[in-house]
């Protein structure tokens, strides 16, 4: 048995690959863009594993994915691939537009010819499993009852637009052809292998290196964190046991405002490494200009997942931040290449490509 996971080289999506293989049997075909944010030091410790198939290539490449469906007969797709940033779709809404809505309706059409010309069973036990994001939900207000899977789609920003667009394309592929879908929609994710232009890992890189820790408007703002690795088990429990044509709420009930976040990542590294002047970390935050529309607050209701797949994260923000501070610490070549644009090089050395 094979899946095939689109962005698999992405920051969710190589947690997900790494995952995988590490409790099951079934081969991983990967397929990823490498944009900026594709990085193949993700998934170095696969090199030669003789269950991981890596392809560079686009979802919106038609002939790419049929023949790559063709080739490798996936029992299921699994569609982790954007353009994932809320600030890049600000000033610049292009490649949201392109990748996210253009190419996961190039992805269904070619998954929606594969799955209609398997033999029954393969096509009974097809699955097509989309990942998407809390935030086409809108924002709430302090008050208001977090996000169920019954709310109105209300997205603010182009990146939110675009993948709001692209679950009414692949809810629309189930009701119009029957394609057996599935749709989770997950709030923040942070941990491993996350790229330092978010916040948690840019206060983490930042602080080490000296710079400001910018803090958007009065930090106010409020975010539902998961550890990547739950967010990881919660898609292989919908995709084992999740209804068709369903979508699921996936999140770990930690609503917290960006400045105590940025709070905790900094007494962390007080704690893991000091400052050599024995200051701490917190002197560097810098209040900065807001995000255009910036929504104020997110929140999932995750009591459908918990009730219907008995899914539960297994870590706690304190348990889960921690961790993630230790990785960084760990690992400051894989840093220093992204910042470097190092890790590019490397894949053009590994693999003879340029990304
Ligand atoms: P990411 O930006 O780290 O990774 C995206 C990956 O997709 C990259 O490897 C990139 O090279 C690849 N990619 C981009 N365009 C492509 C294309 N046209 N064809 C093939 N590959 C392409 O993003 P992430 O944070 O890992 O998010 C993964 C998915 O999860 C996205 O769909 C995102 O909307 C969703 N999501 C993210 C979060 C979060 O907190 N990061 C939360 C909920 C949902
Ligand atoms: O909610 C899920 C979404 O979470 C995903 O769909 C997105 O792909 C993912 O990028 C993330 O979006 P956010 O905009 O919430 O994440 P980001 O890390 O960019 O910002 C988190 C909060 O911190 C947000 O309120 C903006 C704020 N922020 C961000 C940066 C980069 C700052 O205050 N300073 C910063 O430098």
């Amino acid at each position: 048995m094979t899946i095939l996971v689109t962005g698999g080289a992405g920051f969710i999506g190589s947690n997900f690959v790494l995952d995988w293989l590490a409790g099951s049997e079934e081969t991983v075909v990967t397929l990823d863009k490498l944009t900026y944010a594709g990085n193949l030091q993700n998934l170095a410790s696969l090199q030669g594993h003789p269950k991981h198939v890596f392809v560079q290539g686009d979802i919106g490449d038609a002939a790419l994915i049929s023949s790559l469906l063709a080739q490798h007969q996936p029992r299921a797709v699994l569609n982790f691939a954007a353009e994932s940033h809320v600030d890049r779709s600000i000033s610049g809404p292009g490649e949201f537009i392109q990748t996210n809505i253009v190419g996961t309706f190039h992805l269904l059409e070619s998954v929606r010819a594969y799955w209609g010309g398997l033999a029954p069973e393969a096509k009974a036990a097809f699955r097509f499993l989309h990942v998407s994001t809390d935030e086409v939900y809108g924002s709430l207000s302090k008050t208001d009852p977090a996000f169920a899977e019954t709310n109105r789609y209300e997205p603010n920003s182009p990146y939110s637009a675009s993948k709001a667009a692209s679950d009414h394309l692949v809810r629309a592929y189930h009701h119009t052809y029957g394609l057996p879908v599935l749709t989770t929609n997950c709030s923040n994710n942070y941990g491993p292998f996350h790229f330092p232009e978010k916040l948690i890992p840019l206060i983490i890189v930042n602080a080490q290196a000296g710079k400001p820790l910018p803090v958007y408007g009065d930090g106010q703002q409020i975010r539902d964190w998961l550890y990547v690795k739950d967010h990881c088990s919660a898609i292989r429990r919908v995709l084992e046991a999740g209804a068709l044509g369903e979508t699921y709420n996936v999140g770990g009930w930690n609503e917290k405002p960006n400045l105590e976040i940025v709070h905790t990542v900094c007494a962390l590294l007080d704690e893991l490494k000091p400052r050599a002047d024995g200051k701490p970390y917190k002197e560097q935050i810098t209040y900065v200009t807001d995000r255009p529309g910036h929504d104020r607050r997110y929140a999932i209701d995750a009591g459908k997942i918990e009730k219907d797949l008995g899914w539960k994260p297994a870590e706690t923000f304190d348990t889960g931040i921690r961790k993630t501070v230790q990785w960084y610490l760990d690992n400051p070549e894989w840093v220093a290449n992204v910042q470097s644009g190092g890790y590019r090089d490397w894949v053009s050395k590994q693999y003879g490509q340029s990304a």
